[in-house]
């Protein structure tokens, strides 16, 4: 079973509006998001481009997300989990919550292809950008309890798009949004 869920991806460097916990997140057909079904994630605006995937390994098993160019391709579904979720017990995923984010693929590398926050850019840009990574290196263990930088919030974006934002929260700085931003030819997921 598949959903959309629409993100508006836009560079954003506004303060972050902090959302209800309490409130539950929805799909584009109104459905609660679950843990246990996974979502393709895709811009509220049209015409500009797809939706979500990995590409560009940096390292073995260690890739960037990226915005797929065709407005057609959904990209590549991904699971997301708030941390009390468990394949015995889904649960249904709040608003401004910690939630682990992952593609919903199957790859030769040894652990599943989490979201993070990589403190190391693959390309030099002209502002200082972290690039949304997935998976780890090859040998490296996934964190337990995940680190922060694989610790993700959805809030929704209360302009005239209706849609959601990713936000990334670590330690003391301000929380970030996510957004697309573009680098040799591509849009590439950054804070
Ligand atoms: C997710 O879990 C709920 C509750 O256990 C179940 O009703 C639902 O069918 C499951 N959905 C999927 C896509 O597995
Ligand atoms: C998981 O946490 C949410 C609040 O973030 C709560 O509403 C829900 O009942 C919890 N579910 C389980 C299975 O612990």
């Amino acid at each position: 079973m598949k959903h959309l869920l629409l993100i508006p991806l836009l560079a954003a460097t506004l303060p972050c509006i902090i959302g209800d916990a309490t409130q539950l997140v929805y799909d584009t057909d109104g459905h609660e998001l679950i843990s246990n079904s996974s979502y393709y994630v895709l811009p509220v605006e049209r015409g500009v481009g797809g939706g979500l995937t990995k590409s560009y390994q940096w390292r073995r098993c260690n890739f960037l997300v990226l915005q797929m160019r065709n407005e057609a391709k959904v990209g590549m579904a991904v699971r997301i989990e708030p941390l009390n979720a468990s394949i015995s017990d889904p649960v249904a995923v709040h608003l401004s919550t910690n939630v682990k984010i992952s593609f919903d693929v199957i790859t030769v590398c040894a652990e599943p292809m989490y979201w993070h926050v990589s403190d190391l850019p693959p390309f030099s840009t002209s502002q200082p950008r972290q690039f949304i990574a997935v998976g780890k290196d090859e040998g490296a263990e996934m964190p337990s309890p995940p680190s922060p930088d694989m610790l993700f919030r959805i809030e929704r974006n209360n302009g005239a798009m209706k849609g959601y934002k990713l936000v990334s929260c670590i330690g003391t700085e301000p929380c970030k949004y996510l957004g697309l931003h573009a680098f040799k030819k591509e849009n590439w997921l950054t804070t």
